[in-house]
């Protein structure tokens, strides 16, 4: 039987980068959903729909194809219709258009079962928003990783000027707390702990730290 560990948290708590390097130290799958909702924010956004259109979001769904894939580094690629956008998606405006979408039952569903088949035939650790709450309510570990709100804001930052991105500090600080409100206060799988979650805040820690705390939680669980 494969093993799952959910891993849930606001934006920039540091859970893809650590989701990452804790999978690849215990030979796990590493699969990040926030590409998925990402992909239909970009097509959409393609389609020069906003985050209002939302029975033509719904419509579209069944006019496009997304799919999960990993490349010979074992890093997971994001296609949508069959073009490989994984870098395509992670600029604020997406980041954005992810959030909007994310809060449409009919995308939520529409990604459930792509999420839930990745952890039927490999070792995963999974992380988003609702993992332990919805996607894999029976996982061996849930995890909810979180971090202040400026702590988050000064890692996306980094991450996007080191991109070469032209970016305020004030308006990343912005971008995190507004999506923080729209993701925990949305009707649908709103972001928060599974009632069995262990609680990780990650504030002021550095990224070496972070991974060898998950890593002892997750070898207990294991
Ligand atoms: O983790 P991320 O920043 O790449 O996620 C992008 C958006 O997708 C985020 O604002 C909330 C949404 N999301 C979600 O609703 N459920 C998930 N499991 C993952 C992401």
């Amino acid at each position: 039987m494969s093993v799952a560990i959910a891993i849930d948290g606001p934006a920039g708590a540091g859970k893809s980068t650590i989701a990452r390097l804790a999978a690849k130290e215990l030979g796990f799958i590493y699969v990040d959903t926030g590409a998925l909702y990402r992909t239909i924010g970009l097509a959409a956004s393609r389609r020069g729909l906003s985050a209002e259109d939302k029975s033509q979001i719904i419509t579209m769904l069944d006019e496009i194809k997304v799919e999960l894939s990993f490349n010979d580094k074992g890093e997971q690629i994001v296609l949508l219709d069959n073009e490989d956008v994984s870098g395509l998606i992670r600029t604020p405006e997406i980041s954005m258009m992810a959030s909007a979408v994310s809060a449409i039952p009919e995308v939520r569903a529409f990604l459930l079962n792509l999420q839930r088949d990745m952890s039927h035939t490999n070792n995963v650790i999974m992380d988003g928003r609702d993992i332990g709450t919805v996607v894999l309510p029976d996982a061996k570990l849930k995890i909810f990783l979180s971090a202040s709100p400026e702590c988050r804001a000064r890692r996306r930052y980094d991450e996007l000027i080191e991109k070469g991105m032209d970016v305020k500090y004030e308006d990343v600080l912005n971008d995190v707390v507004a999506r923080d409100y729209a993701d925990s206060h949305r009707d649908i799988s709103p972001l928060k702990p599974a009632e069995d979650a262990v609680m990780v805040d990650t504030s002021g820690e550095d990224l070496e730290t972070s991974v060898n705390k998950l890593l002892s939680i997750m070898r207990e669980y294991i």
